[in-house]
């Protein structure tokens, strides 16, 4: 899809945008000498690590590594594809994207979905005012007008065909099956929600992209499932989507920690009592994706379960499911509420005092996990405590945060009494010093070359023989190559260039992230690192000549020195 927006269309929007306003528009950046400085948006943390360099166009986090360009923050971010940050920023810059024929016709059917939606919101709120009894079923739920209005709460009537009737004068019929609005029997088509309370239901930036509809009476010989959702469609994805996060995220006591509670009507008590930072799973135990749109948000996030068996399932599922995605730092925990309550029974009993009293007793990731598995084993003898051990193991083996696994592991083996920790276990230093370091002497002139664009490289160092076929100096040249060609690039601009190239993409990408010294005379350090590497390539080629072959070793030896003692010059 990237290519259907014309190349020089990009080039000219990452030329035009500012990668400090782009940023300033999602977090408050603070200026500190040559860059701007933020708590980094893509990990928690307390002190700010996440910079943004104007000069460069790009931005780094020294604590967890992220970094990029305008483009990449917006898709990271806001989870939006490619097309969608090039559109995000060519909207704040007042340009109209031009498009080929095809990507426009996903768009346009992507907005006509929207729209329709939308206008299916206005419909059931239309609906909800006119009809007395669904009025009395959410007074009767405790739930104010203006609650009703901040939700967008509706009702859709008993009736086959109000929504498809006012729809179909806007929409062809394909149009509302593909928004799930309408379903299709036979030769018929009429409306999926009847007499039901309808929820819209909105992504992270506030589009409508589906509905939840409950019924007004659970009547058991009918059967009705209580709550219907919008089928799958191209807007909506039930695991992928967290009921008012769009609202929640604004909430300023959101950065700090999130509810993440099961229902619509948990959420909507919630906020009605002032406790805005909640969101809810579609009728799902928690997902990666819930994870990670939360992080993006949060440092805690505090899972609220009714602590009936269903509910501790649910919880269960939702570690497992995430344990690949927990990232160190990540604050997970939990809350049992008591049994066959959910948070609109708490706030109904006892507002936001018993809502804390309750939040009070949650427990962190570890001693949840404990309490599953020690449930499941003898801990009194040796067999148990191995058994429990092997399930832990297994458990942990699917978590890739390394010092958050290292802590746990400690923890429930403490918790057996079990003290002896492997070396191979021990705290890993953390990832960032390690992972984060030039390799090769010319990966470093890369890191440097992209940061300077302008640096003096020397040309007979560059164009040296004896490391032209050297993987690091093509890479260098078709650098070189686009720098001829606009000699106020950035960096940011720099590995947009290569995107569609994935290969030299990806080992810039690399490249970038590594932290770079400010050094005072970059191609000093540049011009070095070509001498290192002619001298390195002689080196290997040293040894694998014969050294009976006198003369062709003595001749290699010399080149050596030479280019040792040319390195001296800088
Ligand atoms: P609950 O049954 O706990 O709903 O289901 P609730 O929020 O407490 O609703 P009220 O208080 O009875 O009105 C939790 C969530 O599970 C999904 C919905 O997303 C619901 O909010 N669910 C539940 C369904 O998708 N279908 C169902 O039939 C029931
Ligand atoms: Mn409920």
């Amino acid at each position: 899809m990237a290519r259907n927006i014309p190349k020089d269309f990009i080039d000219n929007i990452i030329d035009k945008a500012n990668i400090v306003d782009i940023i300033g528009n999602y977090i408050k950046l603070e200026k500190k000498g040559n860059d701007y400085w933020a708590r980094c948006p893509f990990h928690s943390e307390k002190t700010s690590s996440f910079s943004v360099s104007e000069n460069k166009q790009f931005f780094h986090c020294f604590g967890c590594g992220a970094h990029g360009n305008a483009i990449g923050f917006i898709m990271d971010h806001s989870n939006k594809t490619y097309p969608e940050a090039i559109e995000t920023i060519a909207n704040t810059l007042g340009l109209e994207i031009p498009r080929d024929k095809e990507s426009s016709k996903i768009y346009e059917a992507r907005k006509i979905l929207q729209n329709s939606l939308n206008d299916a919101k206005d419909n059931f709120e239309n609906q909800l005012k006119n009809s007395t009894k669904a009025i009395s079923y959410l007074k009767q739920r405790n739930i104010t007008g203006e609650t009703a209005k901040i939700f967008n709460i509706g009702y859709a009537a008993n009736d086959y065909q109000v929504l498809n009737k006012f729809l179909s004068a806007t929409y062809t019929e394909k149009n509302l099956l593909e928004a799930g609005l309408i379903v299709k029997k036979d030769k018929n088509s009429y409306d999926k929600f009847r007499d039901r309370i309808m929820f819209p239901i909105h992504d992270q930036t506030g589009n409508i992209i589906a509905f939840g509809g409950r019924i007004l009476n659970e009547d058991k010989e009918k059967s009705l499932a209580k709550y219907m959702n919008s089928p799958e469609t191209a807007l909506f994805s039930k695991k992928k989507v967290l009921y008012n996060l769009h609202l929640a995220k604004k909430e300023k006591k959101s950065r700090d920690f999130l509810y993440v509670v099961e229902g619509y009507m948990d959420v909507i008590k919630l906020h009605q009592a002032g406790i805005k930072n909640s969101v809810a799973t579609l009728g799902t135990a928690v997902t990666q994706e819930n994870l990670l749109q939360c992080f993006k948000y949060t440092k805690e996030i505090i899972c609220c379960f009714d602590g009936d068996n269903a509910g501790k399932k649910a919880a269960w599922q939702g570690v497992e499911n995430i344990m690949p995605v927990i990232k160190d730092g990540d604050a997970i925990s939990f809350v049992f509420l008591p049994e066959n309550c959910d948070p609109d029974n708490i706030i109904e009993n006892g507002g936001e005092k018993l809502w804390n009293e309750n939040i009070n007793k949650k427990i962190s990731i570890e001693e949840f996990i404990y309490l599953k598995y020690s449930k499941e084993f003898d801990l009194s003898t040796a067999a148990g405590k191995t058994q429990y051990l092997q399930k832990i193991d297994a458990l942990l083996k699917k978590l890739n945060a390394k010092i958050l696994k290292q802590i746990i592991m400690e923890y429930l083996k403490e918790k057996v009494g079990v003290k002896y920790i492997s070396k191979k276990n021990k705290l890993e230093e953390p990832v960032q010093h390690k992972k984060y370091k030039t390799t090769s002497p010319l990966q470093k002139a890369v890191l440097i070359l992209l940061h300077n664009p302008n640096v003096n490289i020397n040309e007979e160092l560059f164009n040296d023989t004896r490391i032209k076929g050297n993987k690091g100096i093509i890479l260098m040249k078709s650098i070189v190559e686009l720098i001829k060609k606009n000699n106020s690039i950035k960096l940011g601009a720099i590995l947009e260039s290569f995107r569609d190239d994935e290969k030299i993409y990806v080992s810039l990408e690399k490249i970038s992230r590594i932290p770079i010294t400010d050094y005072e005379y970059p191609d000093k350090e540049l011009n070095a690192c070509l001498c290192l590497a002619i001298r390195n390539t002689l080196k290997s080629k040293l040894a694998d000549i014969d050294p009976s072959d006198l003369k062709e070793f003595s001749s290699v030896q010399r080149e050596i020195r030479e280019i040792e003692e040319k390195s001296k010059n800088y």
